[in-house]
């Protein structure tokens, strides 16, 4: 086909985070909606959107050779696909990217994908367009209802950032934060129930930023939606993430306590241990004050699971300083945590800071930080042994008759048993490895 025709089928492929996922799915929806249904597994797409992000290096490279690699698989199977770049890179790089890349059809930033299906009418007209605006909330609003769902889903009630940490694009891609509705998010989480949800993930790239208005029009924070969502009968479980230290607030720390669907995990990103390092990523916290935050979170709910996002090589980190990191790595005992090296980003002030490190030492701190952050995985792991809990079915496993699920601590739990995607089963954790656990089965909770 010509891209001048009207796709017939689409795939949307989805890189960076949650909100990236949340957001590739709402742009499937929205395609079929307008009658383009999903490729075919192993087939090639009418219409290919690449969901871009932005956050570390090579992202802009990366969009040009996956560009390049499906006009050539497209010619392959005899098509000319039609190819929207979305997400951060589009935001970020939109402009550029029309100019270099004459495959690429659309160019449509995170705020204004609810446009989507005007430009693949524009497109199939051979107009190529690009819309990068960032209108408050009009997205959500503008966009089919929800269908069916896996049993654990996104739900985004938070956009943006207004952190400006020195070494991050999100502020500029994502722009300034807002807060969706308290009753329009309601809605969407029983419908997502409905079309088959069990767990309903909050995302927001600063999440317990979240503040609306409940029913009778009270000013409430995050823990304020979580306790409205928790009288859904269906759901059965809550989490949220990301948080940021700067906007945590005793209600939501209470509410761990509090509130039974509401999973013991906290996704808290501390970046680094070293407080003049942190000061230097404008992160407004200290590691004292980020180790006092996660007291109360544990005074709470003491079987809270913790995880973080590490930066090393952060422009001036001494040695020193890096050891710091593992210092409070050490002193908080991670269920689970991300670490990177620090890429310097186009735009943002670390890119232009005296003191970059050598690619050599960050590979090191890496290795070192990582090393410690493992074997706190494993021995979070280990000290699960014996443990009985609920495990959410989520996908099949490798091997064949293997199922896997999530524990409340967010573990990957796999079973030999013949189970089902969506079965909420009560189990005993009987084996850790370093990144999953063995569950035996004690009893189906419900199918
Ligand atoms: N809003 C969240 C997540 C932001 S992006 C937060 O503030 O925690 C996810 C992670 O990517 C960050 O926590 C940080 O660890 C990492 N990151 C962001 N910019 C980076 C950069 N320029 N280089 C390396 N890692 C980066
Ligand atoms: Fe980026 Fe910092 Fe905002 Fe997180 S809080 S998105 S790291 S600027
Ligand atoms: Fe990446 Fe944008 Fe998310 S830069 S991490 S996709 S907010």
């Amino acid at each position: 086909m010509k891209p001048t025709d009207t796709p017939k089928t689409y795939r949307v492929k989805s890189f960076g985070c949650q909100m990236n996922v949340y957001d590739g799915e709402r742009m499937g929806e929205l395609l079929e909606a307008k009658g383009i249904t999903l490729a075919p597994e192993g087939e090639e797409a009418d219409l290919v959107v690449l969901n871009t992000c932005h956050i570390r290096e090579k992202a802009t490279e990366k969009v040009y050779s996956d560009v390049g690699r499906i006009v050539k698989a497209g010619r392959k199977a005899g098509k000319d696909p039609m190819i929207a770049i979305a997400g951060c890179v589009a935001q970020a790089e939109g402009e550029e990217i029309m100019k270099r890349a004459p495959a690429v059809g659309m160019v449509v930033g995170p705020q204004a994908y609810h446009r989507l299906g005007d430009m693949v009418t524009k497109a199939a007209a051979g107009e190529r367009s690009t819309d990068t605006d960032m209108p408050e909330d009009a997205k959500f609003a503008a966009l089919p209802a929800r269908r069916k769902v896996a049993p654990s889903a996104f739900l985004t009630v938070q956009e943006g950032c207004d952190k400006f940490c020195t070494y991050c694009v999100v502020p500029y891609t994502r722009g300034a934060e807002i807060s969706r509705p308290f009753s329009a998010l309601v809605d969407e989480a029983k419908r997502l129930v409905e079309a088959g949800a069990k767990e309903i993930t909050l995302l927001g790239q600063n999440v317990n930023a979240w503040s609306g208005s409940d029913y009778a029009g009270h000013a409430v924070g995050l823990e304020g939606l979580i306790g409205e969502l928790a009288k859904v009968p269906e759901l059965q479980r809550l989490r949220y993430t990301t948080s940021h230290p700067a906007d945590m607030h005793e209600g939501l720390i209470a509410a761990h306590g509090e509130v039974d669907k509401l999973m013991p995990y906290l996704h808290l990103p501390v970046q680094s241990g070293s407080d003049r390092v942190l000061k230097a990523m404008n992160r407004s916290h200290t590691a004292e004050s980020y180790l006092k935050l996660l007291d109360r979170f544990r005074a709470a709910r003491p079987d809270i699971a913790l995880s973080g996002d590490f930066i090393v090589g952060f422009p001036g980190e001494t040695d020193a300083e890096f050891e710091e990191t593992l210092q409070i790595v050490d002193a908080v005992g991670y269920a689970q945590a991300y670490s990177f090296k620090y890429s310097p980003r186009p735009g943002t002030p670390a890119a232009s800071m005296d003191g970059q490190i050598a690619m050599e030492v960050m590979d090191e701190r890496l290795q070192r930080l990582q090393a410690h952050l493992n074997r706190d995985q494993q021995a979070f792991n280990e000290a699960s042994l014996g443990k009985t809990c609920d495990v959410l079915i989520e996908r099949k496993g490798r091997k064949p008759g293997q199922w896997l699920g999530k524990s409340p601590w967010l573990q990957s739990v796999f079973f030999e048993n013949e189970l089902a995607i969506g079965d909420m089963v009560r189990a005993e954790l009987v084996q850790a490895g370093p990144s999953s656990l063995q569950g035996r089965l004690l009893e189906s909770v419900s199918a």
